[in-house]
């Protein structure tokens, strides 16, 4: 898929911007607080997800504007589309002038991977932005994968109310049989899912990531629920072993403590753990071989190669590293910030824009 081209208005410090894509490279430039991420991340909404920054509405609006509103020309599936997205209170999308119930009916039509200084946090930090990781891949290669997570979750979270409601009665009502076992049917699906993704996305970051470093190091992961060849039916036996064990720490924090919500991605660095033992450079390129083989992973599955949004992420890679990927990203459309485009290795294509106070002042 390619952008054509993307308009923001009172979108954060953008007043009124129309950016008319190159199809391969576009290259934004500028100095510190002018915003270049606010224009990635208006692209990154149109995919139906949250914002990698925040999740709430309002931070997305300029200030003392009521509403703020996205609009992109695309080309995928096979034709021109276009998605216009109001950002208020809630947020209104129109795909091809029909009014969509969600943002979540962009899935299946518009792809996009995103590398910011956030995604560092997958190797980084804790287990959650792993799960996102995982969680956002699968939402666009398994159409009916978003819905049955957030359905996941709306158990999980019935379960922790009647976990509160009862707290202080003991066991003298079995309150939470019927949402454990809701708990692991469900659970039990994602679980399936993520272990299928894991496999083939595992293997390619490997790869991509010995392409990264010459060779030198050799990235692994897994997921720490189990190995990948497991039935659904023994999923489900684990999980509710899992449950049961969590059952009287649950009772006393409020909370469940078992189900793929908890789950994480052990990432290992030549068989150590990359979170405690990766150099910042390494992480870096844990980071990138895991981008990269996500946005490889959604082609394959979908038909649609993703636009690629690398946010500050060029200019600290050294030569070798940026030219691997421009070459890994070759065909693809690809959005690219920085401060300075001199320290960006370029092939000799695509456009360059400079932004300043939110505006396009100059376009190559
Ligand atoms: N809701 C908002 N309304 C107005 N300005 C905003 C809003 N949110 C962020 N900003 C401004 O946007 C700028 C940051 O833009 P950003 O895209 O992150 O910069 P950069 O070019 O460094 O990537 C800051 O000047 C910030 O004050
Ligand atoms: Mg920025």
């Amino acid at each position: 898929m390619k952008i054509i081209s993307h308009s923001s208005y009172n979108f954060r410090n953008i007043e009124n911007l129309r950016l008319n894509a190159d199809p391969e490279m576009n290259i934004i430039f500028g100095e510190n607080g002018q915003g270049k991420t606010n224009i990635i991340e208006s692209i990154w909404l149109m995919t139906g997800f949250y914002s990698f920054r925040s999740r709430k509405n309002v931070n997305l609006i300029k200030e003392n504007s009521e509403e703020a509103v996205i609009s992109t020309d695309f080309f995928s599936n096979g034709r021109e589309q276009n998605a216009k997205m109001r950002i208020a209170q809630r947020k209104e999308l129109e795909l091809n002038g029909i009014k969509e119930a969600s943002p979540r009916a962009m899935i299946g039509s518009f792809y996009a991977v995103v590398f910011s200084p956030s995604t560092l946090a997958a190797v980084k930090e804790g287990p959650s932005e792993r799960r996102k990781l995982l969680d956002i891949a699968l939402s666009f290669i398994k159409p009916n994968y978003a819905l049955l997570m957030s359905r996941y979750l709306r158990v999980v979270e019935q379960r922790n109310i009647m976990l509160k409601k009862y707290a202080d009665k003991g066991y003298e009502k079995d309150y939470l049989s019927a949402w454990d076992e809701e708990l692991v049917n469900s659970g039990a699906k994602i679980i399936r899912y993520r272990l299928d993704y894991i496999e083939k996305f595992e293997s390619l970051a490997s790869e991509i990531y010995s392409g990264i470093s010459s060779g030198k190091e050799k990235f692994s992961f897994r997921y720490d629920f189990s190995s990948v060849n497991i039935s659904e039916d023994e999923i489900k036996d684990r999980l509710a072993a899992e449950l049961e064990k969590t059952r009287d720490s649950d009772m006393k924090r409020l909370y469940t403590g078992a189900g793929p919500h908890t789950h994480d991605l052990i990432l290992s660095l030549d068989g150590r753990d990359a979170r405690t033992f990766a150099s910042q450079g390494q992480q870096r390129s844990c980071a990138l071989a895991l981008k990269l083989a996500e946005a490889s992973l959604i082609e394959k599955a979908t038909g649609e190669s993703p636009v690629t949004l690398l946010d500050d992420v060029m200019s600290e890679l050294d030569e070798g590293r940026q030219k691997f990927i421009l070459n890994y990203l070759d065909g693809r459309q690809v959005f690219i910030t920085c401060c300075d485009p001199s320290t960006l290795l370029r092939k000799g294509k695509g456009k360059i824009f400079e932004i300043k106070n939110g505006e396009i002042v100059s376009e190559k």
